[in-house]
């Protein structure tokens, strides 16, 4: 048996290698180098274990999209933002059919397969780093792949699409694929969604990290809401739903564009013009 110096001084070898923090960039770098689907290990800190997304989604060519995220890719239009691409099939499509295309990622790994794979203007930026681009550089912002959930929590939603704001057109608009966490009946999850509200967060604010082999990813907050949670959310920001897809099931699309009664200018008597949403 090894002496126990020896033991530990393994022990501490293994740690260093595990932590590398770009599980997620690691986990689509082996399957591009490979060729072989694996799956994305997801752990709650509730101490709930889960696969992640569907083995293989990240290189999903169009044809084997959800119809949801067929139908929610035709209203992208102009100049479009890929935020947190992955793998760049979103980006790719987009590409192929002549849009002008930003990719990006937080993860390295991801952006290094984009490269790869020919996405032409891939960028390792967080979310939290949109005020380096310029003032309405883009018309479209993408958020597939369940990617609201980048936004964090309530705070982080009122923060990012003020940035969203700056970065976009006036006719600029966002489309987001999130995820309803109350359309279930699993015990661990309905247990979860209270625990956060004791502790002030939203039902849905995940905090989880990604795991693949021997890499572990940081702790980060993923936001899942409602459809009324997000129309609560959007209240006083520059944004507003013009229109949920699928908005009954549990995976869906909201398409936000710019509250224009917010941004006219005020009127006479100090009251901004109203304006329906649909
Ligand atoms: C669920 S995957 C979706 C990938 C891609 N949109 C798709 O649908 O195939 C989430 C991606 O977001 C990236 N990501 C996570 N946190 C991020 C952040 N704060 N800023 C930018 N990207 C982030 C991850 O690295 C990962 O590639």
């Amino acid at each position: 048996m090894a002496s126990l110096p020896a033991r530990l001084n393994q022990v501490s070898q293994v740690y260093l290698v595990a932590k590398d923090y770009d599980a997620q960039g690691r986990q689509m770098l082996a399957q591009y180098n490979s060729k072989q689907v694996t799956a994305e290990i997801i752990e709650r800190d509730d101490g709930y274990i889960a696969t992640g997304s569907e083995p293989g989604l990240y290189f999903r060519e169009y044809k084997d999209w959800s119809p949801l995220e067929r139908r929610a890719i035709a209203y992208a239009n102009g100049r479009v933002l890929d935020i947190g691409c992955g793998a760049g099939r979103h980006s790719l499509y987009l590409q192929r059919k002549g849009f002008v295309v930003t990719s990006i990622d937080r993860s390295p790994g991801a952006i290094k397969v984009c490269e790869l794979r020919g996405v032409k203007n891939a960028l390792v930026r967080s979310v939290s780093q949109l005020d380096k681009f310029k003032p309405a550089s883009f018309d479209t912002i993408l958020m597939f792949g369940n990617n609201f959930g980048l936004f964090a929590s309530a705070k982080g939603v009122r923060t990012i699409l003020k940035k969203m704001s700056r970065i976009t057109s006036e006719s600029g608009r966002i489309i987001a694929a999130i995820r309803n966490p109350y359309m279930t009946r699993d015990e661990n999850h309905l247990q979860y969604h209270q625990l956060n509200k004791r502790r002030g967060r939203m039902g849905g604010q995940i905090r989880m990290r990604v795991r693949f082999e021997k890499s572990i990813g940081p702790w980060f907050d993923y936001l899942l809401v409602s459809p009324e949670e997000l129309q609560s959310l959007l209240v006083d920001t520059d944004w507003r739903v013009e229109r949920f897809i699928d908005g009954k099931k549990v995976s869906y699309v909201a398409v936000l564009v710019k509250n224009r009664s917010r941004l006219s200018p005020v009127k006479k008597g100090g009251q901004q013009s109203q304006r329906q949403s649909c």
